[in-house]
């Protein structure tokens, strides 16, 4: 496996063929905050329209720690799971205090804010930051596991903890961002759960789940 050539074909695939999308206009930590809060539980279409609307009632950090509940939960009004915004929303008055406005830029402090898991903290630390930090969500899981044949089960909490440490070590360190986010893009364009479309994928000589065949038969996932 070559890991600089995986690397560098990720990259520029997705510095080539990435969807416009809003949250991609900015590296502001607090912009990208809420997109990954909202892309939490919600699909990407359905967010963009919420995305914009939000950014433009709260376009910073401190116009969201001043608002009334009330005005926060109408801009969320749809999207659903509302504990999502009260808990971005205590967050981010946590970082106005302690803090003195600025995000955290270390996954120690970053993680001890309201709301902010593993995935949601790897993905602000390298899309706003640039630190070569995991960010594993279930559609990296999947496409990582076919790429190195990892037959873990993925409905296991450990098994996340297994893929972030495959990924401190996979993830580009000239370029975490668009590493982290080509893993994402490729998941939702290319390595789709039931009908991958390897024809197409730009890391597909180094995928050893397409070169047995088997690439449908990844991720392991048990019902429980
Ligand atoms: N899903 C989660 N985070 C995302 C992002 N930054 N871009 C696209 N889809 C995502």
């Amino acid at each position: 496996f070559k890991v600089t050539t995986f690397q560098q074909d990720l990259v520029n695939w997705f510095n080539e063929n990435q969807r416009e999308l809003p949250w991609r206009e900015s590296k502001n930590p607090y912009r990208i905050w809420v997109s990954e809060v909202m892309l939490q539980q919600t699909r990407v279409e359905t967010v963009i329209p919420y995305y914009q609307a939000f950014i433009r009632e709260f376009p910073t950090l401190e116009d969201l720690a001043e608002a009334e509940e009330d005005r926060i939960l109408k801009a969320w009004e749809g999207l659903g799971y509302y504990s999502r915004v009260r808990n971005l929303q205590s967050a981010v008055r946590e970082v106005v205090s302690q803090y003195n406005g600025e995000v955290p830029d270390t996954r120690e402090k970053i993680s001890t804010l309201k709301g902010v898991g593993p995935y949601t903290a790897g993905a602000i630390l390298s899309i706003a930051y640039g630190k070569p930090e995991p960010a594993v969500d279930g559609n990296v899981m999947r496409v990582l596991s076919r790429i190195l044949l990892i037959d873990n089960d993925i409905a296991k909490s450990s098994t996340r903890i297994i893929f972030e440490k495959i990924l401190y070590e996979l993830v580009s360190k000239v370029d975490p961002s668009s590493f982290n986010q080509g893993l994402m893009e490729l998941g939702a364009l290319i390595c789709t759960p039931t009908s991958p479309g390897c024809l197409l994928c730009p890391v597909r000589e180094h995928c050893r789940a397409y070169e047995k065949g088997i690439q449908t038969e990844l991720p392991v996932k048990s019902k429980k």
